[in-house]
């Protein structure tokens, strides 16, 4: 009986997530409207987001005609794509550019539907799935870092891979074999190989994305569901209908981006913001390149590895996995104006610490 309920308990929290009798062309698209007021600019950050994984997509399978996922071969093709073929350059580096630009705009996303108050009832499927997006892409940045085997890439993967391991150590009981399980299944040999470069190279171009594509999929459903949330405390100045009036400037703005992205990665190559030289292959024997980083992504919680305990880090990353996760049940009775304050140290945090991380960790540590 006790089980009966907590089904039914369960049945009533989904059917009011995925109203079926809303699952129609009118109710999600034609009757649709989005809310105009002074943060209306966070509804088109999802879409950019959108927008930049599906270049991703794209250029993705094109880089897949030529790519070759060997320790022998992959530098080899990825040179190869950059030197000869046509249009291969621009392709790949349209994939770096816009690697980075998914990932900051998933963030820019995540904060201001924090900001916003989106996470609320009924969209807290929409909160959850979305923060199991952000990590997938995260995880697409590091699996794709690996993938050109060069000096560099191979190296900053070994220091991630390691400080994974190192998590077993304050980990309870049989808890503590996990990190070295998740080693074992994703380096797959002792040290990174050939079983690591196949098994990321697996993970970038097919788990990763049909969980993307999954998650996504439930994620959008959700939202076009629920339409926007109202997003500010004040009624809204006016509603503009979604389609065509919204979806027309989602898409004027995404082809506008593209042109940027386009004139970017036409003229500056990304290697060029890269502390080394990223088309050096690997050499087994070659030296470890002193203060190697992982890409700007992963600062926020790079330097603070360097500069505090490891278990600080541990503890506080776990701790904000699980706030991310239930910030709908959490924050549920907090009001926009705290939620706003909140992001906007969320924010300057990221922002200083991505900037200026290496100036604050010479300072902390003259070393380095
Ligand atoms: C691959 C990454 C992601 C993509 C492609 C994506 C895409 C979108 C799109 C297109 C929308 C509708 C337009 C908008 O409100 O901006 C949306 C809404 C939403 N997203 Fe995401 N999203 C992603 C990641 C995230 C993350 C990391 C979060 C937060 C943890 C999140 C939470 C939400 C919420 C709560 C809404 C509803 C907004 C509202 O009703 O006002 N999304 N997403």
């Amino acid at each position: 009986m006790k089980n009966g309920t907590a089904f039914g308990a369960l049945a009533h929290f989904l059917q009011e997530r995925f109203p079926v009798d809303k699952m129609n062309f009118h109710s999600m698209v034609e009757k649709k409207e989005v809310p105009v007021h002074s943060m209306s600019w966070g509804y088109y950050t999802g879409g950019l987001t959108l927008f930049f994984f599906i270049i991703q997509v794209v250029t993705g399978l094109l880089l897949l005609f030529y790519y070759q996922p060997t320790v022998s071969d992959a530098y080899a093709s990825v040179e190869y794509i950059t030197k000869y073929v046509t249009g291969g350059a621009l392709i790949r580096n349209i994939h770096s550019w816009s690697s980075s630009c998914m990932i900051l705009f998933a963030m820019i996303h995540m904060i201001t539907a924090f900001a916003m108050k989106a996470f609320e009832k009924p969209r807290e499927i929409t909160w959850i799935a979305g923060v199991l997006l952000l990590f997938i892409t995260f995880t697409f940045g590091f699996t794709g870092y690996l993938l050109p085997w060069n000096q560099i890439a191979v190296n900053a993967s070994k220091v991630g891979l390691q400080s994974v391991e190192a998590a077993g150590q304050y980990l309870p009981g049989q808890l503590s074999q996990l990190p070295r399980m998740a080693i074992e299944t994703f380096q797959g040999e002792a040290s990174v190989g050939q079983s690591t470069l196949g098994r990321f190279y697996a993970m970038h171009v097919v788990l990763l994305p049909m969980a993307i594509a999954a998650l996504l999929g439930l994620h959008l459903l959700s939202v076009q569901l629920h339409g926007m949330s109202q997003g500010v405390d004040e009624p809204p100045r006016k509603v503009e209908k979604f389609f065509p009036v919204f979806f027309f400037k989602d898409v004027s703005l995404w082809s506008a981006v593209f042109l940027i992205l386009f004139v970017i990665a036409s003229t500056v190559p990304f290697d060029s913001f890269l502390p080394f030289p990223l088309l050096e292959p690997y050499n087994a024997m070659g030296s470890t390149p002193p203060g190697i980083k992982p890409e700007w992504y992963f600062y926020f919680v790079y330097y603070p590895l360097e500069m505090l305990p490891f278990w600080v880090i541990l503890l506080a990353s776990n701790i904000a996995v699980v706030v991310l996760l239930l910030t709908p049940w959490i924050f549920r009775g907090t009001s926009r104006r705290t939620l706003r304050y909140i992001s906007l140290a969320a924010s300057a945090y990221l922002v200083v610490i991505t900037l200026f991380g290496q100036d604050i960790l010479h300072m902390v540590k003259p070393g380095f």
